[in-house]
């Protein structure tokens, strides 16, 4: 298959309207969409991606109104969210109406919803006129791409279209929150953080991620992040030196490495971390030297990453 590469939005939707499937920017990381009510163009993206049938995809959404086609019910807590926090980096789980199709929603009664905030995403997802669904643009198991030159890398040849857009705002996933019950619940952390979510709804709660993040969050099982080589999460100075090791972090490593970068501060440090992982592959790194932050703020979401990677 040929990709076609633009940084035409009303171009990348005239994909989507004829049943194709399209990388697109966010300001999270690059998603790769198709048509939600089209089940044929679901199954592509599943495919191109070689992505497990049993994990979800997120609906994208360009306008609130295109919610009430997608959820059964909007709950109380679902409605602050979605006030608050969209356009944005936040994904709420509702119950799914019976327009969605299955093979959208994995076989689950719910869907995912989100509302990027990213000027291109957003008129890409109107002029394609439906709700789009999308998981991240990656080869399942890759790190999410943050550049149109990542999603190239994984999936030229395999996808219609790639609509061009700015290396990605945050560099990490939304957070997902579901809101079905009366007390939210986070099964994925992203740029939104718990703080910020229970100054809306006082009662929203991290997942027991032992308990039941199986059963509620399908994609948490599966591995993920994982750049080739070995990721070895360290606090600031606990690095040896080794042949072929990169160092990211937020303090100056007391060694040389041959591939290191000092972050400002936890915000760039999560918008370079899956780059960074691609570009050590591309050099063929095979040590890499994270340093832990502190659990507040994205940097619980960014810890999340690190530690998936770790453990992949
Ligand atoms: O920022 C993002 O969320 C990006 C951009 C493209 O929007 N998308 C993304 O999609 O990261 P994906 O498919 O790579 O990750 C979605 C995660 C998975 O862990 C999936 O299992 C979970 O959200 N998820 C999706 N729908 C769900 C549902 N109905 N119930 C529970 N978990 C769900
Ligand atoms: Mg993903």
């Amino acid at each position: 298959m040929q990709t076609v590469t633009t940084d035409s939005p009303k171009k990348a939707a005239e994909f989507i309207k004829r049943g194709g499937i399209v990388a697109f920017p966010t300001e999270t990381v690059y998603g790769l969409g198709a048509n939600i009510f089209d089940p044929a163009a679901i199954a592509k993206v599943f495919k191109a991606k070689r992505r497990p049938a049993d994990n979800p995809l997120i609906a994208h959404v360009s306008d609130v109104q295109q919610i009430g086609e997608l959820a059964a019910e909007i709950t109380d807590s679902a409605r602050k969210f979605i006030d608050a926090f969209f356009p944005g980096p936040l994904t709420v789980v509702l119950q799914r109406s019976s327009k969605v199709p299955l093979i959208a929603s994995a076989g689950l009664d719910t869907i995912g919803i989100r509302m990027p905030r990213y000027e291109t995403a957003r008129g890409f997802l109107s002029a394609s006129g439906v709700p789009v669904a999308a998981p991240s643009a990656n080869l399942s198991g890759r790190p999410s791409p943050t550049t149109w030159q990542a999603v190239a890398e994984d999936l030229d040849g395999r996808i219609d279209c790639i609509l061009q857009g700015d290396a990605s705002e945050i560099g990490i996933e939304s957070t997902v929150v579901d809101c079905t019950s009366d007390v939210p619940v986070i099964l994925r952390s992203g740029s939104i953080s718990l703080e910020q979510l229970r100054a809306v709804v006082e009662e929203t709660r991290a997942v027991d991620l032992y308990v039941n993040h199986v059963t509620r969050s399908p994609g948490m099982r599966h591995p993920h992040y994982s750049p080739h080589a070995r990721v070895i999460v360290v606090k600031s100075g606990h690095v040896e030196q080794t042949a072929s090791a990169a160092y990211i972090g937020l303090n100056p490593p007391h060694i040389r490495f041959e591939h290191g970068y000092v972050c400002r501060n936890v915000e760039e440090y999560a918008h370079s971390l899956f780059e960074f992982f691609r570009e050590c592959d591309r050099r063929g790194i095979e040590k890499i030297y994270c340093e832990s932050v502190a659990e507040t703020g994205i940097g619980a979401a960014l810890m999340d990453r690190l530690r998936r990677a770790a453990a992949a």
